[in-house]
């Protein structure tokens, strides 16, 4: 194909190795050309199960090659911001997981940089490229149903990570809810003051890091409208991922997938499947559209659909969650 985008990855662990495998298998419109990981092994690996030739330790070398004009960076979280910044700055187009950075301070050095070199920024909020919640957004935008009056959304894991995870991913709020809040945005607009509530019920570990295995989270919205996000680390039936706006003239919702629709009846009740186990199966549509979508947006010279706007947002709205549940009191976002 031709005009093909040379893209890099850096970072090829959990989420970088999905990125990979989609942009060779199911991106043509980009050409992957290198990795790179501090484990040089684990990028090695794959770059030779997947016939990618270049493999490098230290994503400068990438940077500085001039053939390279856009980079995806799934490396952990707290080398995001300075990787960004210096993507920027060797005039990189630039997607980057979720969330930037666990500090605003660093979130601004970052977004300063992309500002200063005018090159794209996308950040991996990929449940936006779910075609159902992308519908009920559609629907939501049209004005068929009204004006949005309540937002819910359930986002439930299937089991609680460890503390150590908890610790290093920023806790329940800009690790598991920073999702939601994104999909808040997207849905509904700008969200003015939150509620935090949070409780330790199931995996008593987390106290240990100052987290929540449980949360509620009410939201008021700039235009009035309000929501309750409700997040749980451990759903045993699955991966529970559902939303609703309920609007002046309608509603608009997206239930779970099931694995299958087969319902099997008997003398105890109809059975039919759980949903998905967990992010991986329940989204995998979500990572190829998302890394598509950016692909699109440098080589039509358009407007990232996730900007690093969004990006900052998202910490915001989870920084103001923390202090809301901490301080046990509503939070303006102006407050952070
Ligand atoms: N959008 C989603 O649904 C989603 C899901 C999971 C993870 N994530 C995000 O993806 C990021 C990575 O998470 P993960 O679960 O893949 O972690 P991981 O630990 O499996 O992978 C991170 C990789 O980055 C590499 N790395 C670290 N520092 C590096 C550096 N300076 N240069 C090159 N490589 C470096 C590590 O060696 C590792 O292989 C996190 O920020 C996480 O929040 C997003």
């Amino acid at each position: 194909m031709k005009d093909r985008l040379n893209i890099a990855v850096i970072g090829t662990g959990r989420m970088g190795s999905v990125h990979v495998r989609n942009l060779v298998r199911s991106i043509p419109e980009a050409n992957l050309v290198a990795l790179c990981d501090i484990r040089l092994d684990v990028a090695q690996a794959l770059a030779d199960e997947l016939g990618i030739s270049r493999v490098v330790a230290d994503y400068h070398e990438l940077l500085a090659d001039p053939s390279i004009p856009a980079v995806l960076i799934a490396t952990s979280t707290d080398t995001h911001w300075f990787i960004v910044r210096d993507a920027a700055q060797a005039g990189k187009h630039i997607f980057c997981e979720k969330p930037l950075a666990l500090d605003l301070p660093s979130i601004d050095i970052a977004l300063a940089a992309v500002e200063e070199a005018g090159v794209k920024l996308q950040v991996g909020f990929n449940r936006r490229f779910d075609p159902s919640f992308r519908h009920v957004r559609d629907i939501v935008a049209s004005g068929t149903i009204g004006r949005p009056c309540i937002l819910r959304i359930a986002s439930r894991d299937p089991e609680p990570p460890s503390v150590e995870y908890a610790r290093a991913s920023g806790g329940m709020y800009l690790d598991m809810t920073i999702h939601d809040f994104d999909m808040a945005r997207f849905l509904v607009g700008e969200v003015e003051e939150v509620y935090a509530m949070g409780s330790v019920l199931v995996a008593p570990w987390l106290a240990e890091a100052d987290d929540v295995d449980t949360d509620i989270v009410t939201l008021r919205f700039a235009d009035g409208t309000l929501g309750v996000i409700d997040n749980s680390r451990q759903a045993v039936y699955g991966y529970d991922q559902r939303l609703e706006v309920f609007c002046s003239a309608g509603i608009a919702k997206a239930d779970n997938k099931a694995v299958d629709t087969v319902v099997c009846g008997d003398t105890s009740g109809m059975h039919g499947a759980l949903p998905p186990r967990f992010f991986m199966q329940r989204y995998p549509d979500t990572y190829v559209n998302e890394v598509r979508s950016f692909v699109d947006c440098v080589s039509h010279d358009t407007l990232p659909q996730v900007t690093g706007k969004d990006g900052r947002l998202s910490v915001v709205l989870g920084y103001a969650a923390e202090k809301s549940r901490h301080e046990n009191r509503p939070v303006r976002l102006s407050e952070i």
